[in-house]
Parts: structure tokens; sequence; C-alpha cells
């Protein structure tokens, strides 16, 4: 990037995603921000930063002038072993549909979009009731227990992988190469720390690609099956590969986004009882509870995109090459969109206009379906918990990623 174009732009030097001042609060970060600059250059990450709602959104709309290539690219520069632990495993510069522009992200949209049919998240619904009650049958309703290992952590994992069809002996290391995923892309990995993602990553490709190759000779009635169905249609249209990569992307996609969406989501309504007391009281306001966290609190805050040519961007020249680092839960905050945009209100009646799940081309697949997760997992907190409170005087805790983000524990009691 030229010196003079960066001249241009506000510089934050202070501004670092990864630090423990905003891991623990970014909103108090995002406030302390003056409202002036609403793009600036952060130099710890090498990104700039986009706050304001109408300019992420242009950003979303316009695919032919910002690229999604950045969207899974190592936040830190890896170093040589990883980089090539990673190729030989067979990991791509853009590893799936996400980080690919068109014509190319259609090749795997298109089919995803086909097998990931309404019909098939409807069915999810009775498993994923079933799921939640066999959960909260597990947790002792006497004492207090912690949310994420009892319900938000295992209920998305167990929806995604049954709906892809992945066998339940694998789910556990398949969620333990999902950690290694985000780490690797989202966090700052030390060299040796990359290094064991990586091989982690390559064990994670090798798995995907077998478990296509023995479901090609053995269908089931999953989403892995119907995208070989697809396949079998014209082989050269979606090949073996590149299911592989399909399955990549909804093993990684429909975990810990959904898990910090329900720990979001009761840690907001706890926060202040009265909430929690009105979704008891009347149900029907839970999936405006849901819609409510993805804009004040949301489980992917920050998404990445790359410009393909000079433009100006919230007032400010960006150079070709500019990556960006698209502030959503900032944006959920823009006032002028959301009016007392620091309030949440179960009443708000514009919630959905939130960019949580993007917008457009790359609009994320499985906005549905996690929104049907977090609004169950509620439903069955609330009708087995009406006096559920949030234990006093816990310290929350964040893993240190930019993109992922939910407590890693959630202590609430059953009752007052
Ligand atoms: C609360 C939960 C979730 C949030 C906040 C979320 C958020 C996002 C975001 C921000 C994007 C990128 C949009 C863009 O680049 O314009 C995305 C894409 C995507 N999401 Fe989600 N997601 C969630 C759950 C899920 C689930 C459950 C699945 C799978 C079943 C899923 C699958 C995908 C896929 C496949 C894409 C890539 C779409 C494309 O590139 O065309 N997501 N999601």
């Amino acid at each position: 990037m030229a010196t003079e174009q960066r001249a241009t732009c506000p510089v934050r030097a202070d501004f670092d995603p990864l630090s423990s001042v905003f891991l623990a609060d970014p909103f108090a970060v995002l406030m302390s921000l003056p409202s002036e600059a609403p793009v600036f250059y952060a130099p710890s990450i090498d990104y700039y930063v986009v706050t304001r709602y109408p300019d992420i959104e242009a950003v979303f709309l316009d695919p032919d002038s910002y690229s999604a290539a950045a969207a899974q690219l190592p936040l830190e520069r890896l170093v040589p072993e990883a980089a090539e632990i990673l190729l030989a495993g067979g990991h791509k510069p853009q590893p799936s549909m996400v980080s690919l522009d068109p014509p190319a992200h259609a090749r795997l949209r298109s089919p995803t979009v086909r097998a990931f049919t309404p019909g098939r998240v409807a069915d999810m619904e009775s498993r994923i009731r079933r799921t939640v009650e066999q959960l909260l049958d597990a947790v002792d309703a006497t004492a207090p227990f912690d949310l994420v290992p009892s319900l938000a952590f295992p209920l998305p994992a167990t929806i995604i992988f049954s709906f892809v069809g992945v066998p339940e002996q694998d789910w556990q290391p398949l969620k333990e190469w999902c950690g290694h995923r985000a780490s690797l892309a989202w966090g700052r990995p030390k060299p040796d720390e990359q290094v064991h993602h990586a091989r982690n990553m390559a064990a994670y490709h090798g798995y995907l690609r077998k478990l296509v190759a023995t479901k090609a000779t053995a269908r089931g009635d999953d989403f892995a099956s119907a995208l070989l169905a697809i396949h079998d249609e014209n082989p050269e249209a979606l090949t073996l590969d590149e299911i592989s990569s399909i399955l990549y992307s909804l093993t990684f996609a429909g975990q810990e986004t959904t898990t910090h969406l329900i720990g979001n989501a009761v840690r907001r309504l706890l926060e202040d009882p009265a909430r929690w007391d009105s979704i008891v009281a009347d149900p029907q306001l839970i999936p405006r509870a849901v819609l409510e966290t993805l804009r004040f609190d949301p489980s992917v805050p920050v998404w990445r995109r790359v410009t393909k040519r000079p433009v100006t961007l919230g007032g400010v020249a960006l150079p070709a090459g500019a990556k960006l680092f698209l502030w959503l839960a900032a944006s959920g905050r823009d006032a002028s969109v959301f009016p007392g945009p620091d309030r949440f209100d179960l009443n708000r009646r514009n919630a959905s206009k939130a960019l949580a799940f993007g917008k457009r081309i790359h609009y994320c697949v499985g906005a549905a379906l996690a929104k049907v997760e977090a609004q169950i997992a509620l439903e069955g907190l609330a009708r087995r918990f009406p006096r559920l409170r949030l234990v006093a005087g816990q310290q929350l805790s964040f893993h240190a990623n930019i993109s992922f983000r939910g407590p890693q524990s959630l202590w609430v009691r059953p009752t007052e």
C-alpha cells in the first residue's frame, strides 16, 4: 500500500482487535472512536476498518469492486513450515466458497443451495427439538450450570454434522479440527502454534475427502448424499473435490457461529432479568430476541473483503488491494439505521436489517437454520427454567480471534 494513499485515511495505531481490552469489550472500544472517522487504517492488522452500516452494505452489494478473497486469509502471515503443511494437505489459497468471487463462487454456491432445501432444514426442526430436550434433561435443575458445554456448544455440532451426514463417532475430532481452523485464519498464533494448527487442518481436509469417497458408494438421506446426486447428473459441473470443499464450508460455518449466537442471546436476555421474564411470559418474542441479538451482539462480528480497484469508501480513498475489516458488530450500532442502537430492544422493528449474515451473493446459506436452532434452544430453556438468572460476579472470556465471538462459558442458575 502506498504511503501517500494511506495518508488520506486516518490511522489508529492503538486499534488492535486481538488485544485483551478489545476482546473483553469491543463495544467500549467502538464508543471511544471518533465518529467523524468511520473508515480508518489499523497497522496492528494491516486492515482498513469499516464501521458504518451504509459503507459495509455498499461493500457487500458490489462484488465487482470488492473481492471476497480476504475472507479466510490467515490474519498473521504463516511461517513457511505451516504453509507447506497446508499445501501438502490439499488446502487451497481460497479454500471454500465464502472467499471465491464470481464465476468460481457459483460453481459451489449453486449446488449448495440446491441441496440445502427448505424441506431439509424443516426436517431438522424435530431433530433440533429432540436434541435440546436431551441436552436439558442432562442438566441438574437444582444447581448452577455452564450453558456453553451443556447446550450452546453441543447443539449446533450435533445438528450440522447429522445434517451433512458425518458419522457420530467422528464428531469429536471434527469439532477439534474446526477449533484449529478458527485459530489459524482468524487469530494470531505463534509459529509453533501455526504448525500445530496446520497439521490439524491437513487432517481435516483428508477426513472430508475420505468421507466423500465413502459416501459416494454408500449414500444416505443427508446433505452430502444430495450433493453426490447433483454430481451424478454432471460430474464435470461438480467434482468430488468440490463437494469436499462445500463440506469444509458447512462443517465449520454451522458450528461456533451458532454456539455463540445462543450464548450471546442468553447473556443479553439475562443481563436484564426483565427481558428473560418477557420471553417466558410471551415466547412469541423469542424470534425477535434472536434477531435483536444478531444486531446488538452478533456472533460473527467481523467479515473481510479486499478492494479490486481504487475506491472511495466512507469518504476515504483506498487503493486496489486494500484489505477491509468489515466491522459488522459496529454496523449494528449505527444510529442512522437503528435508533437508540445501544439499547437491547425486544420490540425493535427493524432488527432483521442487521448485516450479521452478510448480504447478496455470499449471504449466509445457513441463516435460517441458525435462527431456528437459537429459537428452539431459547424456547426449551424458557420453558424449563422460567426463573433462570446469570450467576453473579463471573468474568466472561472470549476466544482470541476476530470473527467468532461469544462467551466461552456462561454460568446460569435455574432458580433465584
Ligand atoms: C449465527 C450463525 C451464523 C452467522 C452469524 C453466520 C454469518 C455468516 C457470514 C457473515 C457470512 C459471509 C457473508 C458474506 O461474505 O457476504 C456467512 C457465509 C456463509 N455461511 Fe454463515 N453464519 C451463521 C451460521 C451458518 C450455518 C448454520 C451454516 C451452515 C449450515 C452457515 C453456512 C455459511 C456458508 C456456506 C457461507 C458462505 C456462503 C457463500 O459464500 O456464498 N452459516 N455466514
